[in-house]
């Protein structure tokens, strides 16, 4: 077994705890698909007393000193700043970011799995969220993130989040192509000015490796900035911060 894969079944493990194990086998093959996903959020709601925020790993406090600064206070007064999570199942980051950014957002919250999204879309309906910019909006959709110019024009996203999603895809059976082509279209919709965070157990020597190829394949000028977010049950995070190229 790789490292990769090592790393992949011991977040899982973590990730499942208590989950019956053809669930874990299903997921750690098949993290790319639809109804490996609709089965584990059906299961989690259904195991829970009530609804909880689920992370994949750390949630936004862990890394609000990363995204706060990235929303910058008199960046674009003339229009909000858009946010797109991509895959962002149950989590908490994106209506944190709607909690606490200090300037106007619309944060889209993006996912494949419509169950993940029903259930956002009832958490935040039932638990009205106060917000420091009374005009800031957001939004809970079902969408195919590998699919983002069917729904973004090109240049038109501020900052895109990206926790845990591509390292799913990644470790799939039948990910690989599907990771590549939601690189590719998010730096396709994300504006020069912007940036797009992947936070991630891969190890930077594999990870930037693989940014780095991809993006000079598709020929996108920019570069990457990796920053280690601290360890949580033994496994090391980062950020990888994927910054176009602004043209002269
Ligand atoms: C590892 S989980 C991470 C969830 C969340 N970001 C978190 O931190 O807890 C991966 C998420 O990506 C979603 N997903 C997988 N493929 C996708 C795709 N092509 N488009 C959009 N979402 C996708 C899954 O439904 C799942 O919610």
């Amino acid at each position: 077994m790789n490292a990769l894969k090592c790393l992949s079944v011991r977040g899982l493990r973590a990730a499942c705890a208590r989950k019956h194990s053809s669930l874990t086998t299903e997921l750690i093959q098949n993290m790319d698909k639809k109804a490996t996903w609709d089965r584990f959020y059906t299961e989690n709601r259904t195991n829970a007393a009530a609804f909880k925020n689920f992370e994949w790993f750390f949630g936004f406090d862990s890394i609000r000193h990363i995204i706060l600064p990235l929303l910058p206070p008199k960046s674009r007064p003339d229009r909000p700043f858009q946010v797109l999570d991509l895959g962002c199942g149950t989590s908490a980051l994106g209506p944190s970011i709607y909690k606490h950014s200090p300037i106007t957002v619309h944060v889209t919250c993006a996912d494949i799995s419509p169950v993940a999204v029903k259930l956002m879309q009832e958490h935040v309906t039932s638990e009205e969220i106060e917000t420091s910019d009374a005009a800031s909006q957001i939004s809970f959709v079902e969408m195919d993130c590998t699919q983002l110019l069917n729904h973004y024009g090109p240049e038109s996203i501020d900052l895109i989040v990206d926790k845990g999603t591509t390292d799913a895809l990644l470790r799939s059976r039948e990910g690989k192509d599907k990771a590549r082509l939601m690189l590719c279209e998010g730096l396709t919709v994300l504006r020069r000015s912007g940036a797009l965070l992947q936070f991630s157990d891969e190890d930077p020597d594999a990870r930037l490796l693989w940014l780095e190829t991809e993006m000079q394949k598709q020929g996108i000028m920019g570069h990457v900035v990796t920053q280690e977010v601290g360890e949580l049950r033994g496994v090391v995070y980062f950020c990888y911060q994927v910054l176009p190229a602004v043209s002269e």
